[in-house]
């Protein structure tokens, strides 16, 4: 089933009018079909495919196992779930670094075998020649900065980044340069607020957030992490709206007794 509807889209464009007029900006990850039919009907802008998929759905410890292939399954299965939100798919690790011809085939990978908007790439002057590969094909790309998870082993830690005056300074440098890349957006990753207030007032594009305080153009969260599912990940930046994990628990615990004691099926419940 495939969701076609004659809703106004959100676009890139959409996104740097919502900046130009002070509205800030929704965004959400989702991985399958059923999950961003909802996000996308709440009224989110953006729903992020996020390699996160590695750890949330996947089990994985980081982002790094995840392939190219498995993120084009989720790509197409949100793009058949959405009908207004623009739909940003997180380019793997492996799938970028280093070399901006295969940059660009993973990119359009993306594009074609999943119908999603835009791609994201993680980090900034290293990776500049991709980005560039990749909008000249014209692909929309969206930057991600400060913490970046496909280089967990560099940092070694999920801890809060550019605290240090050397760090700061070159990510508001990477933010420029991949704003003066093309680049419609920038995710800023648990960096200290101040930092975003000052990235976001010196770009014209919009920052998204997460842990970057409130002075940034838009928030975006892990849907699992907001729906309480994943309920042992518990950082400063998170607001859990729901507790889905204990929710979800308690009704299959229940189908289980029911089903022991012969409560489930009923006779309503089965065929004459
Ligand atoms: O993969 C992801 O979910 C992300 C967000 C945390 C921004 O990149």
């Amino acid at each position: 089933m495939s969701i076609k509807s004659d809703v106004r889209k959100i676009t890139t464009n959409t996104l740097q009018q919502m900046k130009q007029n002070g509205e800030k900006i929704s965004m959400l990850t989702a991985y399958d079909f059923s999950l961003a039919r909802i996000v996308d009907s709440a009224g989110i802008e953006v729903i992020l495919v996020g390699d996160s998929a590695s750890n949330v759905i996947a089990g994985h410890e980081t982002t790094l196992p995840i392939t190219l292939d498995q993120m084009i399954y989720h790509g197409a299965s949100v793009v058949r779930g959405t009908s207004r939100a623009l739909i940003v798919v997180d380019l793997p690790f492996g799938s970028y670094q280093g070399n901006s011809r295969e940059a660009l085939n993973s990119a359009i990978r993306i594009m074609k075998e999943t119908g999603a908007h835009a791609v994201k790439l993680e980090g900034g002057a290293e990776i500049i020649d991709s980005v560039e590969r990749i909008i000249s094909a014209g692909i929309p790309v969206m930057g991600h900065l400060g913490l970046t998870p496909q280089s967990i082993y560099k940092f070694g830690t999920y801890t809060v980044r550019a605290k240090e005056e050397a760090e700061a300074e070159k990510l508001v440098a990477d933010a420029k340069l991949l704003e003066s890349s093309g680049c419609f957006s920038v995710v800023l990753e648990k960096i200290p607020s101040k930092l975003a207030k000052k990235v976001t007032n010196e770009l014209t594009i919009p920052t998204i957030g997460i842990g970057a305080g409130p002075d940034v153009d838009g928030q975006v969260l892990v849907l699992h992490d907001l729906l309480g599912i994943t309920h042992e990940f518990n950082p400063r930046f998170l607001r859990r709206y729901l507790n889905l994990h204990d929710e979800i628990k308690g009704a299959i615990s229940k189908y289980v007794a029911d089903v022991k004691s012969l409560d489930f099926p009923n006779e309503n419940e089965s065929y004459n």
